[in-house]
């Protein structure tokens, strides 16, 4: 076997896409590295190269980096959610910056006229609206525990994904992302279905009862709680229900599911609701939303208010628009925006949340916003009346390719493209570049101490034929 080689006192000096720091050897050599921050020293044990760059492991921290802080979350090394927990926040969102500059000049190539500074939150922690918990037989073990005389059995086991693992789970006590009661509905269900010996799923062998379960709270104090089992086992279900429920009255909307697949997706299935309120109420503003169980809403409350204001900023309403809302969700943004236009249509794929949005209009007595349900590639069309802007806001995976070709035949005056992928953004803004361009730029931090960013863009036709 070919030793393996250690590098001695690198310097990180950058973080790079997907948050993986950069250190530079003094040959020139690049390593990527999980774990240490900008100005840390260290020695790092050398990996394969993969795609033209080395891959390491840190093997010790010889000097810390002035912007190292002290992370909050006892689970912060072994968890993986909150990465940057150790790094001080300003720096985070410089950081954010320049990965939203870099994808910019590497993969849209193109002249953005302003880039303002990103929006940093005033809430680095319990700023998550929704987390999902997974239960498993098997709990992911710490190096010391594998190097332990100790033999592991299997273990039950109610928390978070070990990154990179489908079945390994890491315990959590306390998790920062969540506020209201969510620590305390989390272990509250892990101690009565040990006590009670409810077996947990193993995903390998395809059986035990728990699943997993998703906490979604409102800033109006309302939550929802959907639990998923593998098999509908009524007892077992009843009684750990109704536990619950005794115990937290202030779940509004207390929803079940049995999901005998082979994956944890409960977007194909019925939920079933167990107590309280089908759905769950927010307010943005002075917009209330209804939303149910599978409709998406931004997970940051706090900063989606942000984020939609510098979106409505960008867009320079004067009131007599007709608009388009790709990608609607909830219909969050036509709603938000409805009484500052002409019209607006919102056009989004899950039918549950065309439903939300629909009697989200009548709860805010908007009666100029219309929805679609389908694909956006399906139903935006060059036979559409041609609308003044156009916001859009997709997936991770950005825009389908027919999409942008409707958008470039319909030709609106502005695009205003908000999105939680800078690097789909830019590959979709270098084809948006044949007529248009790219004047405001500015991130809104919506995932403190990740390397996640949300960015907003507004696009102005080049062209006569886009007024
Ligand atoms: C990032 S969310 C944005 C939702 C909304 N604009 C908001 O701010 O809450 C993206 C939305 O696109 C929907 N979606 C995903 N793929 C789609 C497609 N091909 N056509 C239409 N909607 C889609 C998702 O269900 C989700 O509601």
């Amino acid at each position: 076997m070919k030793k393996k080689k250690i590098i001695e006192d690198i310097e990180i000096i950058d973080i790079a896409d997907r948050g993986k720091a950069v250190g530079k050897a003094e040959d020139g050599k690049v390593i990527f590295v999980q774990g240490p921050v900008p100005g840390d020293i260290v020695d790092i044990l050398l990996l394969k190269k993969r795609k033209g760059v080395f891959q390491g492991i840190v093997k010790k921290y010889k000097k810390n980096s002035p912007y190292r802080i002290k992370p909050v979350c006892s689970h912060f090394e072994n968890c993986g959610g909150c990465k940057w927990q150790h790094l001080d926040y300003t720096k985070q969102l410089e950081y954010k910056d320049k990965q939203v500059k870099e994808a910019f000049n590497r993969i849209a190539k193109v002249d953005i006229e302003e880039i303002l500074p990103i929006k940093g939150g005033d809430k680095t922690e319990y700023y998550r609206n929704k987390l999902e918990f997974s239960f498993s037989n098997k709990r992911w073990l710490t190096d010391e525990e594998i190097n332990s005389d100790t033999i592991f059995g299997e273990t039950n086991v109610l928390g978070f994904h070990a990154p990179g693992s489908f079945d390994k789970i890491i315990p959590v006590e306390h998790c920062y992302l969540q506020g209201s009661s969510s620590n305390e509905i989390r272990n509250f269900i892990r101690d009565y279905t040990l006590e009670h010996g409810y077996t947990y799923w193993d995903a390998r062998a395809n059986k035990g009862l728990m699943r997993n379960m998703i906490i979604r709270t409102s800033s109006l104090n309302q939550i929802m709680l959907i639990v998923s089992f593998s098999t509908d086992n009524r007892e077992k279900i009843t009684s750990l229900l109704d536990a619950v429920y005794a115990k937290f009255p202030e779940i509004s909307s207390l929803n079940y599911v049995i999901n005998p697949k082979m994956n944890d997706s409960i977007w194909d299935l019925d939920i079933i609701n167990y107590k309280g309120k089908t759905a769950i109420r927010e307010k943005l503003g002075e917009v209330e939303f209804i939303i149910s169980p599978k409709s998406f809403f931004q997970t940051n409350t706090f900063q989606s208010k942000v984020l939609y204001d510098i979106a409505l900023d960008f867009a320079d309403l004067q009131g007599n628009e007709n608009v388009l809302d790709l990608y609607t969700g909830i219909g969050s943004i036509a709603l938000y925006l409805a009484k500052k236009v002409k019209k607006v249509m919102g056009i989004e794929l899950v039918k549950e949340a065309i439903e939300d949005a629909k009697l989200n209009a009548k709860l805010n007595n908007i009666s100029n916003a219309t929805f679609k349900t389908g694909d956006v590639k399906d139903i935006l069309s060059d036979r559409f009346d041609k609308p003044d802007i156009v916001f859009i806001d997709p997936p991770r995976a950005g825009m389908h390719k027919d999409v942008i070709e409707t958008l470039l035949k319909l030709e609106p005056q502005k695009l205003v493209y908000i999105s939680c992928n800078p690097s789909t953004q830019a590959r979709d803004i270098a084809l948006l570049s044949e007529k248009y361009k790219v004047l405001k730029s500015q991130a809104v931090d919506m995932f403190p101490h990740t390397h996640h960013i949300e960015n907003v863009v507004l696009l102005h036709g080049k062209s006569e034929n886009s007024k």
